[in-house]
């Protein structure tokens, strides 16, 4: 505890306080207020809505993705709330990105990029469909998930960059509710980035996914940034669905965050 206390001094002043339960950031009265008024209308459900439609348009909509998955669409929100998954047909452990790119290229259309609004979008809006449902990953499914599991918990755990930091230096339960440069430290399983993301990111104006959020906090810690899509960032996902799991959380999408 001690030692990671002393390697996030270096990231700046920062203050150690503990807050109230239940508080998840730190923000300004102004900005509070207009948090709660995006609760009641998450500027992010227009591009879920969007998301719909290009899926309906360009894909054919839940019938041809549940026909994809070999689900009926009655089990379609169960099963979406299980994801990243090891998709026998793929391969691979993946996201619901990449089962949508591979529809694309079966129905022979051009890919869309995983980094893009559109494809950010279309995965909001597949996730949406499962709202409501226990997160319900398994990670004992096979030895696909398994592994996967493993790379995910040992990406987490490990140091890198410049810092010496990892993800649990600031996320670890003995150190959650702390403040780094006045943003209190989440837990991710609690605050269950798992059924939240995609989110609207109020400091971004824009919806972002759980990857590209994973990628903010690698920038800001000095984290080699590990790329959309790979192994390694699935893998995390995975793990960090794990935790959302375990706290009995639910797909609440698009989720809405400072
Ligand atoms: C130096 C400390 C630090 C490190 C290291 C760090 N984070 Fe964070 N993380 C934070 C802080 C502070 C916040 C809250 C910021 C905010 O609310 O804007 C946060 C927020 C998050 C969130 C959003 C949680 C929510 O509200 O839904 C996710 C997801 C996340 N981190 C993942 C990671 C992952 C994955 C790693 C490792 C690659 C990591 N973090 C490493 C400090 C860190």
């Amino acid at each position: 505890m001690r030692k990671v206390l002393l390697s996030l001094a270096f990231l700046g002043t920062m203050a150690m306080l503990q807050l109230n339960a239940g508080e998840q950031f730190a923000m300004s009265d102004a900005d509070r207020a207009m948090y709660t008024e995006m609760l009641e209308n998450n500027p992010a459900e227009i591009y879920v809505e969007e998301g719909g439609e290009i899926l309906e348009e360009a894909l054919g909509g839940e019938e041809a993705l549940a026909k994809f998955l070999e689900v009926s669409e009655k089990d379609l929100p169960k099963y979406i709330a299980g994801f990243p998954r090891y998709i026998k047909k793929l391969g691979n452990v993946v996201g619901i990105d990449q089962v949508l790119q591979v529809m694309q290229v079966e129905q022979g259309k051009k890919k869309t990029k995983l980094k893009s609004g559109k494809m950010f979008s279309m995965l909001a809006y597949v996730k949406s469909l499962a709202n409501d449902e226990l997160i319900n990953i398994d990670v004992e499914a096979d030895e696909h998930i398994k592994a996967s599991y493993a790379l995910g918990k040992t990406t987490y755990l490990t140091a890198r960059g410049g810092r010496g930091l990892s993800c649990n230096s600031c996320h670890s339960a003995d150190i959650v509710g702390q403040v780094l440069r006045t943003q209190p430290l989440p837990d991710l399983g609690e605050v269950a980035v798992a059924g939240t993301w995609p989110a609207y990111r109020m400091t971004k104006s824009s919806l972002r996914t759980p990857q590209r959020r994973f990628q903010g906090c690698m920038k800001n810690a000095l984290l080699k940034v590990i790329p959309i899509g790979s192994k390694e960032m699935i893998a995390l996902e995975v793990y960090i669905a794990t935790l959302a799991k375990e706290k009995g959380k639910k797909i609440a999408i698009p989720g809405l965050k400072r």
